[in-house]
């Protein structure tokens, strides 16, 4: 049994299968909604049902808490329609153009770049070019079937020159994936992916001055983007902000800090929390996006784009929509939540 669902105000509607969730749904139809973790945990799909009427499957109440279910919100992600579907919901242009594929990768080479960051570098089938936009991520398909999802960090248009994705991974130890990336895990290894996914990619019709905000590994997908907007000759105007614990986590810091030299349109703002006494740290200290409220206090004409620890993304949206003026459409983030954040 099928339904139709139809978005307000772009007008754009699909098919749902009975217990498929909405968000799926809108994927496979390459129907552009928001969204980030595709599992109840981070609150980026949250619309509004305006007709008919759905069952949520497990989700975070920091996602979706009990009175706004009660006021009609929903998570797409999670749930499954009942009858046909209105649903109010930002149509994200461009999201529906890369359909996600499943495919093999072969692990090239695992770098320590950090005590507890591991880059990977993945080789992709050359036989067709893996599509994306610079921000999404990929998801592995682990056995037993459970994800994990990890961003981008190399531009799209590096495809052309050596199929293959950069990933920046930090251990969570105890973690399913984490540990085996950070024990066993050899070149060669064929991991199972699918992608791209996810709604966090610069939104290109828009002239306003952008915010780049990471915690830790959340580098990655601002790598990409500061990739390609090079790429493409950008000259909208970027501060980047890195937040880490200690010098020793700032596991790219050279690669920003050129960039940032080359790139006249780019600003990098290293922050560190706990820098070490032997860090000779002489730049920013403090909480990543406490330094961004301290430059920027009225954000009113910007576009932020948040990455990392869903406590970071959780803590700048709220303050900066309610301290710094700035509109809350104008926050996009991917939080990089974990099993640590479900239970
Ligand atoms: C859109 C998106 C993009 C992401 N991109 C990145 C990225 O680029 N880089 C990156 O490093 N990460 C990224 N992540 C996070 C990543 O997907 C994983 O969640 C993370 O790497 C942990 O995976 P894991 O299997 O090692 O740990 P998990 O098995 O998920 O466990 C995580 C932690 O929770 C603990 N835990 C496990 N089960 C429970 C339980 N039942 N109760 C309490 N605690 C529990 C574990 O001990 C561990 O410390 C992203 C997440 C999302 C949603
Ligand atoms: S809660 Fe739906 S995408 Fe994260």
């Amino acid at each position: 049994m099928t339904f139709t669902v139809t978005l307000q105000p772009s007008g754009r509607s699909f098919q749902v299968e009975r217990e498929e969730p909405v968000l799926q749904a809108a994927i496979r139809a390459g129907v552009g909604l928001p969204y980030g973790c595709r599992d109840g945990a981070c609150g980026s799909c949250k619309s509004r049902l305006l007709e008919g009427r759905v069952i949520h499957g497990a989700h975070q109440a920091k996602a979706l808490n009990a009175d706004e279910e009660a006021a009609g919100l929903i998570l797409p992600c999670c749930a499954a329609s009942q009858t046909d579907l209105v649903i109010e919901a930002r149509n994200v242009v461009g999201a529906g153009d890369f359909p996600p594929r499943k495919m093999p990768s072969r692990v090239t080479s695992i770098e320590r770049a950090a005590p507890d960051v591991a880059i990977l570098q993945l080789q992709l089938p050359a036989n067709e070019v893996f599509r994306y936009r610079a921000g999404q991520y990929v998801e592995f398909i682990l056995q037993g079937g459970s994800r994990r999802s990890y961003s981008i960090a190399n531009p799209p248009h590096t495809q052309a020159a050596a199929p293959g994705i950069e990933l920046h991974i930090r251990h969570l130890p105890g973690g399913k994936f984490t540990d085996h990336v950070f024990g066993a895990m050899q070149a060669k290894e064929i991991l199972r992916l699918e992608g791209p996914f996810g709604s966090f990619f610069v939104r290109e019709d828009s002239p306003l001055p952008m915010v780049l905000l990471a915690s830790g590994t959340g580098f990655a997908p601002i790598k990409a983007i500061v990739g390609q907007l090079e790429h493409e000759g950008n000259a909208r105007p970027a501060a980047f902000y890195w937040g880490c614990r200690a010098r020793a986590d700032l596991y790219q810091l050279a690669w920003a800090a050129d960039a940032a030299r080359r790139l006249p349109w780019l600003r990098f703002i290293p922050v560190l929390s706990e820098p070490r006494a032997d860090d000779d740290w002489t730049g920013r200290t403090g909480l990543v996006y406490e330094a961004v409220m301290a430059d920027l206090p009225d954000l009113a004409g910007h576009q932020v784009y948040a990455c990392g620890t869903p406590a970071m993304v959780d803590a700048a949206r709220r303050d900066f929509v309610a301290r710094c003026r700035l509109p809350a459409d104008e926050f996009y983030a991917d939080a990089f939540t974990s099993e640590a954040d479900k239970h």
